[in-house]
């Protein structure tokens, strides 16, 4: 196919994002301009992202963000072949403004809407830093998702586990928040963790030598405040005795539940010499989670792939590049019809 260009636009949570991205004819992508307005500041008083305030600042940002990410691209709307804007899942008021958008955008100008699911965007982002072939594993674990999907192709998609309780991210800010630690949660309490006694506090396991692939994490939270609740009083070094131990407990969970993920892989497809892991999501972040998932993949000779953080958190440059590869796919662009999801598997 020849050459694409799109602009892309994510606003499913409390980051404000667009980007313009080209696909060449050989299949490879390239940011041409992209920004991301964080809302963190907006919502750090209340110690999570609050919906209302999310759309607001949406509504306020957006127009000019994609004004200023088409400048950085050298691109005018007239330039683009198409436009992408995630229509779920996620906080619905943030949805319903990038979405009308993109709409906007598309009746303006006649180019056609791709309406993109926030999950297709993560999972394909390897496609686009590493020109991964399919089919490839992915792990998504952020404030919203803890996720196992096998990725088989555009719009191919199968998720062999979920968390039944908490996602992974929502796990570390709700024990920082219990430590007394500041929002978010996931880089304090790392930065504790690195102090603390690992071995100090068993946490639990939940759900390690099941053969299904899912993950459960608030009984962890429990746990931790139970410990919490049982020293009097709690000092600076006995909260960086739990940090390390929840990490702990984090670590072995997912080496336990993403290495029979790896197998489960490897028995369906035994002629993929060598397949990859590809991790997504703010959680990535998390350098010893990070160095598990390494080693698990080393030992079974998988491939483990990490996008810069920068794109594995929450970004427009993965809206964008799954709708160019949608495009090239030949899947059909959406109806200006479409309607914003805030569920959507
Ligand atoms: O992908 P992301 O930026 O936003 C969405 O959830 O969509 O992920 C944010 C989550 C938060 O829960 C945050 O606490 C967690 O990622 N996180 C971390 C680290 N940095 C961010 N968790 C563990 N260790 C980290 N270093
Ligand atoms: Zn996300």
């Amino acid at each position: 196919s020849s050459q694409l260009t799109i602009l892309g636009i994510e606003t499913s949570c409390d980051e404000t994002a667009a980007a313009v991205v080209l696909r060449d004819a050989s299949g490879k992508g390239q940011i041409l301009g992209e920004v991301v307005l964080s809302q963190l500041e907006e919502h750090s008083a209340y110690g999570g992202v609050v919906p209302e305030i999310a759309a607001r600042a949406h509504v306020e940002a957006l127009d000019s963000l994609i004004s200023e990410t088409l400048l950085r691209a050298g691109k005018s709307l007239a330039d683009v072949d198409a436009i992408a804007a995630t229509s779920g899942p996620g906080l619905i008021g943030g949805l319903i403004v990038g979405l009308m958008t993109g709409k906007a955008i598309a009746r303006a100008t006649g180019k056609p809407l791709y309406a993109i699911n926030h999950l297709e965007g993560h999972a394909l982002t390897a496609r686009l830093t590493d020109g991964l072939s399919f089919p490839y594993l992915m792990l998504l674990v952020s404030g919203g998702h803890t996720q196992l999907v096998l990725i088989r192709g555009v719009d191919d998609y199968e998720r062999w586990g979920t968390t039944i309780d908490d996602a992974l991210g929502e796990a570390f800010d709700k024990t920082a928040k219990l430590l007394g630690l500041p929002y978010p949660g996931g880089p304090a309490v790392e930065r504790m963790a690195k102090k603390g006694n690992p071995e100090r506090f068993t946490f639990p396991r939940p759900l390690v030598g099941e053969a299904r692939l899912d993950f459960s994490f608030s009984g962890l939270k429990t746990a931790v405040r139970q410990a919490a609740q049982s020293i009097e009083p709690v000092t600076e070094k006995d909260i960086a005795d739990i940090c390390a131990s929840f990490q702990r407990a984090v670590s072995r969970t997912l080496k336990d539940r993403i290495g029979r993920g790896l197998e489960r892989f490897r028995a369906l497809y035994p002629e993929v010499a060598t397949p990859a892991l590809v991790v997504a999501g703010g959680v990535a972040a998390n350098a010893e989670l990070r160095a598990t998932l390494q080693a698990l993949c080393d030992k079974n000779r998988f491939h483990f792939i990490a996008p810069p953080l920068a794109l594995c958190t929450d970004n427009a440059a993965m809206i964008a590049w799954a709708g160019l590869e949608r495009m090239a796919a030949g899947l059909a662009p959406d109806d200006l019809a479409v309607a914003p999801r805030s569920r959507w598997p």
